[in-house]
């Protein structure tokens, strides 16, 4: 790679970036089958576009961006409903949003244990390193989703906060979080709910009539809820939010921010893209719930259909998914994925459950299914799966 200190043609420079592009796989490809991100919706990327320059961290320069932040708020606090004086924080995602979350439970309890499932995302191990924070992992139940008896021995008198999981990454199953709220409640503990895949999911699929756990505010010992508009919100990268049930706790880990026009400020990142704003605001004013809900449930026929097809062919799931997520259970899940690589199929390998996993986003198609169960077929018989 040349750099060229005198700078270069525009043209040129362009031509370069389409080129390197060309190495990327394109959603609209059908070919990513493992991703919680999606193409974001148009009126996503018109909305971006038209705030591309604008910083909420310096809000005094853009009030108009900060009304719709002010706005956006406003309309999640209803999705989740959240109470009047609950309040939330536009994050670049759901490691900042739990990150936030554990700083509140700390900030509040002044203790140092977080109890969370196995498999809860990543994130919380950067947690742990950020904050010095000790996590007490739970084992999972026969449904891979967190065993409430074993979460309520493990509650005592260090335990800054449990966390529980509404769309786990490795099968989107959903925690049982109306019991572990009664437990939080009794205990006096502080519940943080990652749902930073199922926020914008469980919703929809319970209106439609699916039998799943409530995991939002209007379960009382909620604290505090992780939503992502950059998943199945199908906004543009970096967006989420972090609604927390009592706007003082924002104070609490609020530092004082000289040289900018807000006097303190509780994100991690200091300038804040607010074209992330405008984008998640757009789309979800454009789409409302009826039209998050047609996309979920097109994209929950496809898992059922895909599932199905699965099955047929003598593979098995570890769950039934719940959400639009699809595990399958192999003896090496690493083979398998390496095979389905090379035929240019991208899927998630999850080798602590030894399973691949499918993620069935607005993106892919009954077309892109059907071409990939023959190779997921040949492809396990010639590994010795089936
Ligand atoms: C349940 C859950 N929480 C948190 C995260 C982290 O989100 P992000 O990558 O946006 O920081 C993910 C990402 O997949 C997730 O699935």
């Amino acid at each position: 790679m040349k750099f060229n200190p005198r700078g270069e043609k525009y043209n040129n420079v362009i031509e370069e970036l389409e080129k390197i592009r060309e190495m990327d796989i394109h959603f609209d490809s059908s070919r990513i089958l493992g991703s919680m991100c999606t193409r974001p919706h148009p009126i996503a990327v018109k909305a971006f576009e038209m705030f591309i320059e604008t910083n909420l961290g310096d809000p005094a320069l853009f009030p108009g961006t900060k009304e719709i932040e002010k706005r956006l708020v406003e309309i999640m606090k209803d999705f989740t409903n959240a109470p009047s004086n609950a309040m939330g924080l536009v994050v670049s995602g759901g490691t900042e949003g739990n990150i936030t979350a554990i700083r509140i439970a700390r900030a509040l309890s002044k203790k140092r244990k977080v109890i969370l499932p196995e498999g809860a995302h990543f994130s919380f191990q950067k947690i742990a390193s950020l904050m010095n924070i000790n996590l007490d992992f739970v084992r999972l139940d026969e449904h891979y989703c967190t065993d409430v008896n074993e979460l309520e021995a493990k509650i005592d008198k260090n335990t800054a906060a449990v966390v529980a999981i509404a769309g786990s990454t490795e099968l989107g199953t959903i925690d049982n979080i109306p019991v572990i709220s009664e437990i939080c409640s009794e205990k006096n503990v502080f519940l943080h709910v990652d749902a930073a895949f199922g926020g914008f999911v469980i919703p929809f699929l319970k209106e439609m009539g699916y039998d799943l756990y409530d995991f939002d505010f209007k379960i009382e010992g909620v604290s505090s809820v992780q939503v992502d508009h950059h998943k199945m919100g199908c906004s543009v990268i970096p967006m989420g939010m972090l609604l927390v049930r009592n706007r003082e706790w924002i104070e609490d880990v609020s530092i004082d921010s000289p040289y900018v026009s807000i006097p303190k400020q509780a994100t991690i990142l200091g300038t804040r893209p607010g074209a992330s704003v405008a984008a998640a605001y757009a789309v979800i004013k454009y789409l409302g719930r009826e039209g998050y809900k047609k996309i979920v449930e097109k994209c929950m026929q496809l898992t059922e259909y895909t599932a199905k097809r699965i099955e047929e062919i003598g593979l098995k799931l570890p769950v039934k998914p719940a959400l639009n997520v699809i595990g399958i259970k192999l003896k090496n899940p690493r083979k398998v994925y390496e095979e389905l690589s090379k035929k240019g199929w991208r899927v998630a390998k999850i080798e602590r459950i030894s399973c691949i996993r499918l993620v069935i986003m607005p993106h892919v198609t009954k077309n892109a299914v059907d071409k990939f169960i023959p190779d997921l077929e040949k492809i396990c018989k010639k590994t010795g799966e089936i």
